[in-house]
């Protein structure tokens, strides 16, 4: 049975721990020597691009690229097959994905028989959230995920597939989240999509006033206004959300030594100024560095099966 990384809610405290470990420790160019990793993009992409590439070829191992227009994800043919297909030629599949859904589907229709990680869906974005807590770790704890209870970290915009992922990995690790976002912008309050509901250690708070939110915080971080497939809505989430726009005057709001994050691509002069981007607060390439540093530990963690 193939190990997966779909979501953070998915991962065990000990996988987590483990991929984190294996993001930052030295390694062999052996772990995937000779094996093949299909990278599957039914969206643009450069960070995930990049930093899967880089780490598979880092291991030993091949990626092959598949584009949306290539691969017809349930229009050229159907996810199942697509996955059939990929489990007879590469030991892994890492895709990013329109409908979060596609994972399951896969992973039934292979019997496991190929690892699935999951490069950004809907709803998720995984190793952007490992990358993010060993960005946090590095500032704050050495590098030591462990010592993070307690750290106040403010997320303000849009509540995307990347605040979910953030903040239940960060919630994990006893870090208190708060989400400070308008009505129809924020993370579920009850249900299976409530991040509450599946955590335990750290707090999570959710507000509509971004000056609520990033009061006192330790780490202020935000997404794009507009995320990939929600173009059409672009006009419409400026003007909601403009309210929620991260700038010096926001960020002073936060702990005078508060660092700031943001997953990129970023829209200058929408979400975030140029100021508070490129000032000496931001801690946004060392998050770009650790992309890499993430998809070692995932990678690592999977094929850590194999010698179970
Ligand atoms: N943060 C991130 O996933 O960037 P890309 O969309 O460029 O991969
Ligand atoms: N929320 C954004 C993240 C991009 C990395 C999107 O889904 O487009």
């Amino acid at each position: 049975m193939s190990r997966h990384f779909m979501t953070i809610e998915q991962q065990s405290d000990e996988d987590l721990a483990t991929i984190y470990q294996l993001a930052c420790s030295p390694f062999d160019d052996e772990t995937l020597k000779g094996q093949g990793v299909a990278l599957v993009f039914e969206r643009p992409s450069l960070r995930t691009r990049a930093s899967s590439s880089s780490a598979v070829h880092e291991l030993g191992g091949f990626a092959t690229f598949f584009s949306d227009e290539e691969i017809g994800l349930d229009t050229r043919e159907s996810a199942e097959d697509v996955g059939r297909t990929l489990a007879q030629m590469y030991a892994i599949g890492a895709l990013r994905v329109r409908n979060h859904g596609v994972f399951d589907r896969m992973r039934v229709a292979t019997s496991d028989r190929i690892s699935l990680i999951n490069l950004l869906s809907d709803v998720a974005h995984p190793t952007q959230a490992v990358a993010d807590v060993l960005t946090i770790a590095e500032y704050f704890s050495e590098g030591d995920v462990t010592k993070l209870a307690g750290l106040e970290v403010a997320y303000v915009g849009d509540a995307t597939n990347v605040t979910r992922s953030l903040a239940v990995a960060l919630l994990r690790l006893g870090v208190n989240v708060t989400v400070g976002a308008p009505d129809g912008y924020q993370l579920a309050r009850s249900g299976e999509e409530d991040p509450s509901v599946v955590v335990g250690g750290g707090v999570l708070r959710l507000s509509d006033s971004a000056g609520d939110a990033v009061k006192d915080a330790d780490v202020v971080y935000t997404d794009a206004w507009v995320s990939m497939g929600l173009e059409g809505e672009t006009a419409r989430r400026r003007a909601e959300l403009a309210p929620f726009r991260i700038d010096e005057t926001l960020m002073g709001l936060a702990k005078p030594d508060a660092v700031l994050l943001h997953c990129l691509p970023a829209h200058r002069g929408d979400e975030i100024t140029n100021e508070v981007l490129d000032g000496e607060r931001s801690l946004v390439w060392r998050q770009v560095f650790h992309r890499r540093s993430a998809m070692l530990g995932v990678l690592r963690w999977i094929k850590e099966e194999d010698n179970d």
